[in-house]
């Protein structure tokens, strides 16, 4: 099968040396990259910067925006049959990117933020991807019932849900816990490496009927 999967933070620039980005260090969508090659099939991986190394034999693309991130993946789903996105996209950017630095002057400065392209809600409706769509689902509360109605909002066929309030796992941590929400079913993976989790969801995500 061909995978296709994000990773990694997305930067938003402010000016020329500053960018809005988040704690996303990689690990999770690289081992799924990683975990996805090591069961034989053909990865994609669409990464925004990280300290990483590409697993063996992954095939790579670096984007640094979440718009590059949308162009790359509209670009590149033509073939593929599982999509997991992993990535922490920015939700919001800066209305502007200043062409200079931006000099301190006042005592607040006030940003303008407008939303970024939404990629896995625009999978099913915009990209007209009809493989097996697997996103995750960041969330401080309530985690099933938000990942639930993600699943639903972004027609996925399961949400990888996980409790980023707890220390230890989810955002730039070696673990992870995770619950594999599905229309029918909900899955508990309790607390391991993100390689084993990884492994864990990519035999998974090759059990969905298509
Ligand atoms: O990178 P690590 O340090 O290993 O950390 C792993 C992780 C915590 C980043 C990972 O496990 C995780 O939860 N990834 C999703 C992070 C996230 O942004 O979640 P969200 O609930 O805000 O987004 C939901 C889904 O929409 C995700 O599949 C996300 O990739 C996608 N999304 C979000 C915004 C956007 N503009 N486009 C998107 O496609």
């Amino acid at each position: 099968m061909k995978f296709l999967i994000t990773a990694g933070p997305t930067r938003e620039p402010l000016d020329p040396v500053r960018y809005l980005t988040n704690r996303s260090s990689g690990r999770m969508g690289y081992a799924l990259a990683g975990a996805a090659r090591h069961e034989g099939h053909e990865v994609l991986l669409i990464s925004g910067p990280t300290t990483l190394d590409v697993p063996p034999g992954v095939d790579f693309i670096q984007v640094e925006t979440a718009q590059q991130m949308y162009d790359a993946v509209h670009d590149l789903i033509k073939g593929v049959d599982v999509a997991i996105l992993c990535a922490a996209v920015a939700d919001y950017r800066p209305v502007a990117c200043a062409e200079q630095k931006i000099k301190k002057s006042a005592d607040k400065l006030v940003l303008e933020l407008e939303r970024t392209p939404d990629i896995l809600g625009s999978m099913r409706t915009v990209f007209g991807f009809d493989g097996k769509l697997i996103g995750f689902a960041a969330e401080t509360n309530d985690v099933i019932a938000y990942g639930r109605d993600k699943l639903v909002r972004k027609q996925c066929d399961m949400i990888v849900a996980n409790d980023v309030s707890k220390p230890g796992i989810g955002f730039d941590s070696r673990e992870n816990e995770v619950i594999l929400i599905f229309p029918d079913k909900e899955v508990h993976l309790e607390q391991d490496t993100k390689e084993r989790i990884a492994m864990q969801i990519i035999e998974h995500a090759t059990v969905i009927e298509a």
